[in-house]
């Protein structure tokens, strides 16, 4: 099938170069002439693993471009999926100024060709579709064309394998000729299908993060009351996790969810409820649950330090709101960082592929050694697999004192008091 992809950040360039790696002719279109040439040069504006090896095959092979002009990529396109950023205005509800700048750009194709299916990516809020179909109607009032609904599920850092191997596929339709064309597009997959309204689709999606959202702020709640009563919140996740209704998944207590989906989608669900006239409190309370688990990094760090951070020097392993992806937004260690800079410490970290430009005073070291040196404490706040790995007996000797706070409970505290350091961690004694 001709497909065309209006967006090619994250999720755009992913779902393009998958789409032709299952066979079918893509064109990523994006309005950035930056991003375009780098793709054009054979790069990947961001890291993911296996994507830059995956578009460039598809390149070569003939079945992947890319382009700025979405009207053109429209009218040669029988399927065109909007992936769009839809990020928060102040008040949390999804900014949809970017998928209303598209929809005026494509409208004018609609009309061209076989019925077109413009089908929604990017996360927005339940009633998306209709506004969209609308807009449509009213711009293209003789054009034939389909709006559908197609949420994606995919982790940053594991998206090829999400998008490839995925848990399911959900389709949200309004019309039969709309859902075969989607139902074809994705058997290969052999992942389960589920078609529903567009409506519900649109749900699905906000209905899935705010939930997963949700798990973390409730094991780091547990972990509070873990750390006030003595017990190990790891086992306590083990125990309710084994449970097969309430499963392990997203119970990993730490420094709480960041990324550029969980916060923003937990706010933007909240918006859409009261829009519609239902105060979703719960919401608010997991991402109030998840602002304090900050807060209680930096708590720890003063007590291993003698009270306050001023004038210490604080070394910060991991910078990436998770492993296995240079995305900073909404990353923990950030907020951790600006609020010791502030105490008055001094800020060493290290990541091995994130490079923020802030925030001002923040030291960015090469290895994770030089983040230690002469350091009052270490945090490790991405649970990348290199700290893991390092030699802790040697990073002890580099620094003035040996305390370690491990926002991501990687370690033993049992080895970690054997090596003699003061340690840590989150929701276990
Ligand atoms: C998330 C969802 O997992 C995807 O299904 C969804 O498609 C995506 O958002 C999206 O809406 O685009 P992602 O943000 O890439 O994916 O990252 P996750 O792997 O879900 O992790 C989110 C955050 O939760 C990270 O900061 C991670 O460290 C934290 N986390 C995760 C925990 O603190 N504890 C856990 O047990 C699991």
């Amino acid at each position: 099938m001709q497909l065309a992809i209006i967006g090619s950040g994250y999720v755009g360039l992913v779902t393009g170069a998958c789409f032709a790696h299952l066979g079918h002719d893509v064109v990523c279109v994006d309005s950035d002439p930056a991003k375009i040439a780098t793709l054009e040069a054979g790069g990947v504006p961001f890291y993911e693993p296996g994507l830059d090896t995956l578009v460039r095959t598809n390149v070569r092979e003939g079945r992947l471009r890319f382009g700025m002009d979405a009207r053109a990529a429209t009218e040669w396109a029988e399927i065109v999926f909007l992936c769009v950023p839809t990020p928060p205005l102040p008040d949390g509800s999804a900014d949809l100024k970017a998928i209303e700048a598209v929809a005026d750009a494509i409208a004018p194709a609609l009309g061209h060709g076989a019925p077109k299916l413009v089908v929604e990516k990017s996360t927005v809020p339940v009633r998306t579709g209709d506004w969209l179909a609308r807009l449509f109607r009213e711009r293209a009032p003789e054009a034939d064309f389909d709006v559908a609904s197609n949420p994606e599920f995919l982790r940053e850092g594991s998206a090829i394998h999400d998008f490839l191997h995925a848990d399911r596929v959900v389709l949200g339709v309004d019309a039969e000729r709309a859902s075969n064309k989607l139902v074809a597009l994705y058997a290969p997959l052999n992942a389960p299908i589920l078609v529903t309204d567009l409506r519900s689709a649109e749900l699905i999606k906000h209905a899935s993060n705010a939930f997963l959202a949700m798990k973390i702020s409730f094991i780091n709640a547990v972990g509070r009351v873990c750390e006030l009563a003595g017990a190990d919140v790891s086992k306590v996740a083990k125990g309710i996790g084994l449970d097969a209704r309430i499963g392990e998944a997203f119970l990993k207590a730490g420094a709480g969810y960041g990324g550029a989906c969980f916060p923003k989608d937990v706010a933007a669900f909240s918006a859409i409820a009261s829009e519609l006239g239902y105060d979703f409190g719960l919401l608010a309370e997991v991402a109030r649950i998840n602002d304090q688990q900050r807060d209680l990094v930096v708590e720890k760090i003063r007590q291993l330090v003698g009270g306050s951070a001023r004038g210490k020097r604080i070394g910060v392993l991991g910078l990436a709101f998770k492993p296995n992806t240079d995305d900073l937004r909404g990353a923990p260690a950030l907020d951790v960082i600006e609020r010791l800079l502030a105490e008055g410490a001094e800020v060493l970290a290290h990541d091995p592929v994130a490079r923020p430009e802030g925030p001002a005073g923040l030291r960015q070291v090469d290895t994770p050694e030089l983040a230690g040196q002469g350091a009052d404490a270490l945090v490790l706040m991405t649970e990348w697999p290199l700290y893991e790995a390092l030699d802790w007996p040697a990073m002890k000797a580099r620094m003035r004192r040996a305390a370690l706070v491990d926002a991501r409970n990687v370690f033993s505290p049992a080895k970690m008091a054997r090596l003699g350091f003061a340690y840590a961690s989150i929701g276990r004694p």
